[in-house]
């Protein structure tokens, strides 16, 4: 196919404007492109190198005459606007979560389950994981091919962009307000994040939160099968922006050492190993900015236990991921 005409909707949000500066930056053209939003971010112009695109309000009638549409809006929005897009001949990329559970739909972690998309699926969405399971997947996945995994911890700590637009903006106000000696604003997370931290991302149910269940039921679909190992998880919100940072332990099924551990992270091309302890070099949020791989580092090794950090940008990630595989579904039928 020539370039396909690519829309995204949600394209005022967090990570739908990183999809549509990630097409920029793949030298998409700007008349291939078709940005959607609610009524509230409808008319909004964003840069597109020499040209800009103008977001419209998303309407039924929206997406004919593309080719993929990457939806990027709450889940409530983004499930009818992926049937809707399935039903009128489009592939769809579906970023919200929505067909997590849903076994007709492949769930995909970009170098982890690539293959899931090389066998037949009925229908045309795509679910891409989320970024923590992205991070969590992504960054044990090598110890996991070389060592074998019996069982894997991780405790998420997300910036307020988790929660959207809405999130980074509350953040903001929770702050100034503080600052200046006022009662925070409590309108999107369960209480003041400025100053704070929150152990929770998302309503808990069960005794887990809603992102904790997000990352246990996809890694079992993306890890699946017999090896499968034992997984707990804890999300934690930050009062920083972007980027998410994961505290990870893991218990091999094989001994090892830490410089064999260094040696197959370093070697995996989706990874950046920054390991300098002694010079302060380490993962943090602020060095994966813009970056598409996941940072790992602060590698710890006791026989078959595993201590590492990670960290990710995870707006970009999930942009970047959404865009490969975008392209990929465009050259099919
Ligand atoms: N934040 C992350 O790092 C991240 C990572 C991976 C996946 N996700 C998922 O991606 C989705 C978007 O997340 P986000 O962080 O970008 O959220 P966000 O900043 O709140 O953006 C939401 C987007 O959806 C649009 N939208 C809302 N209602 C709509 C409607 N009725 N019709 C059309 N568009 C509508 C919004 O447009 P308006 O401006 O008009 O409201 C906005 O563009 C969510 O499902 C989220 O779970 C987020």
């Amino acid at each position: 196919m020539s370039e396909p005409i690519i829309a995204v909707v949600g394209a005022s949000g967090v990570v739908g404007r990183q999809v549509v500066q990630g097409l920029l930056m793949r030298d998409h053209p700007a008349d291939h492109v078709r940005a959607f939003a609610s009524e509230r971010g409808a008319g909004e112009e964003l840069d597109f190198g020499d040209d800009s695109i103008v977001i419209e309000k998303y309407g039924d009638d929206s997406l004919r005459g593309a080719n993929v549409v990457i939806v990027a809006a709450p889940p409530e929005v983004a499930r009818p606007v992926a049937e809707r897009a399935q039903a009128l001949g489009l592939w769809v990329v579906d970023l919200s979560g929505s067909f997590r559970v849903d076994d007709k739909v492949p769930l995909v972690v970009p170098g982890v389950n690539d293959g899931v998309l090389d066998r037949p699926f009925p229908g045309r969405i795509v679910s891409l994981a989320h970024a923590s399971t992205q991070a969590f997947t992504r960054a044990l996945e090598p110890l996991r091919a070389a060592f074998g995994l019996l069982f894997a911890d991780a405790t998420v700590l997300c910036g307020s962009a988790v929660y959207g637009s809405p999130g980074v903006a509350q953040l903001s106000k929770q702050t100034a307000e503080l600052m200046n000696a006022k009662d925070p604003d409590l309108e999107v997370f369960p209480h003041r994040l400025g100053f704070n931290v929150i152990p929770s991302v998302g309503a808990i149910e069960g005794g887990l939160s809603q992102q904790e269940r997000a990352l246990l039921i996809e890694t079992a679909r993306v890890w699946g099968g017999e090896k499968m190992p034992a997984v707990t998880t804890t999300s934690v919100l930050v009062p920083t922006y972007h980027g998410f940072t994961l505290v990870l332990s893991a218990h091999l099924a094989r001994r090892a050492d830490a410089d064999g551990v260094r040696a197959v992270l370093k070697a995996d091309s989706g990874l950046k190993l920054l390991y300098e302890p002694a010079e302060n070099i380490y993962p943090m949020p602020m060095l994966a900015t813009d970056d598409a791989t996941v940072h790992v580092g602060r590698v710890r090794v006791l026989g078959e236990r595993v201590q590492l950090v990670a960290a990710i940008d995870n707006a970009f990630r999930t942009a970047d991921a959404a865009l490969d595989i975008a392209f990929e579904l465009a050259d099919r039928d």
